[in-house]
C-alpha cells in the first residue's frame, strides 16, 4: 500500500508540531524518519496510524482518502519503543492476540503463530512469559504481534531504542532481511543515523515539524555530513 501525505499540519494549541508536510511513500518501501527529538516524527506516525488526527491536510492510502478512517479500518501494525507485551500472556498468546479478537479459526491462528515464531526465531519460547525473555526477544515478539494481522503498513517508532548496540544491530539486519522477503510498506523512526542509513531505502530528515531533506541514503548522508549541526 502506498501512503500519500498531503499538506498535513498538526497544532497542539498554538504550537505547530507539523507544518504543511507533503510526502509520498511508495508501496513496499522501507522509509526511515530521522531528526532531533521534538521534530514531529512520532506525531506523524500517530496520525498515519489513526491514533491522532491532523489539524489540516489529508492522508491517502493507495488513492483512498483515509484521513478519517478508524484505527481498525487502517489495518496497520505498529511497534513502539518499550512497547509493552501483555505480561500475563505467553509469547504464543501475545502473538495470537490480534487474530483472536478477529475471531479467526483456531487452525489458522495456530498455523500463523507457528510461522511467526519461526520468523522471529523463537520457536522454543512459545510458552514463556515476557519477563522470561531478553529485551531483544521481547521486541521480536512485539514485531511478530504487529505482523500477525498481516497489516497493510508497518509503523516502527524507535523499536530498538532501548536495546544495547549489539542486539540493535542484529535486529536491524533481521528487519532488513524480513523486509526483503516480504516487502511491506514500512516507516521506521530512529534517532540513530547509522541505523537509518543501513536499513532504509529512503530517509526523511525532520526539523521543527518540517521536512528538511528527503532522499536515498547516500544523498541524506551527504547532507548530514555537510550540515553536521542538524
Ligand atoms: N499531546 C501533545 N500535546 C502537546 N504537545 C505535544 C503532544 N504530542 C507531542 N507534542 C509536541 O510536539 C512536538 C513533536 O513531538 P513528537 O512528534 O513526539 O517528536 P519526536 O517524535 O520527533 O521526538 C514536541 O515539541 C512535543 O512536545
Ligand atoms: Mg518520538
Amino acid at each position: 500500500m502506498s501512503i500519500l501525505i498531503e499538506n498535513l499540519s498538526k497544532k497542539f494549541g498554538t504550537f505547530s508540531a507539523l507544518s504543511h508536510i507533503n510526502l509520498e511513500i511508495k508501496s513496499g518501501s522501507l522509509v526511515a524518519l530521522i531528526g532531533p527529538s521534538g521534530s514531529g516524527k512520532s506525531t506523524l506516525l500517530r496520525i498515519i496510524a489513526g491514533l491522532d488526527t491532523a489539524t489540516e491536510g489529508r492522508v491517502w492510502f493507495t488513492g483512498r482518502d483515509s484521513t478519517f478512517l478508524s484505527i481498525q479500518e487502517r489495518e496497520i501494525g505498529f511497534v513502539f519503543q518499550n512497547y509493552a507485551l501483555f505480561k500475563h500472556m505467553t509469547v504464543w498468546e501475545n502473538i495470537a492476540f490480534g487474530l483472536d479478537i478477529r475471531s479467526t479459526s483456531l487452525n489458522i491462528i495456530s498455523d500463523q503463530v507457528k510461522q511467526l515464531l519461526k520468523l522471529i526465531q523463537l520457536e522454543k519460547f512459545a510458552d514463556r512469559y515476557p519477563n522470561q525473555l531478553s529485551g531483544g526477544q521481547r521486541q521480536r515478539v512485539a514485531l511478530a504481534r504487529a505482523l500477525a494481522i498481516e497489516p497493510n503498513v508497518l509503523l516502527l517508532d524507535e523499536p530498538f531504542g532501548a536495546l544495547d548496540i549489539k542486539v540493535r544491530k542484529d535486529l536491524r539486519n533481521w528487519l532488513r532481511r524480513l523486509h526483503k522477503q516480504a516487502p511491506m510498506t514500512t516507516i521506521f523512526v530512529t534517532h540513530d543515523h547509522q541505523e537509518a542509513l543501513e536499513v532504509a531505502d529512503e530517509i526523511i530528515l525532520f526539523k521543527q515539524g518540517r521536512i528538511e531533506i528527503l532522499g536515498n541514503p547516500q544523498d541524506v548522508y551527504k547532507h548530514l555530513t555537510t550540515n553536521s549541526s542538524s
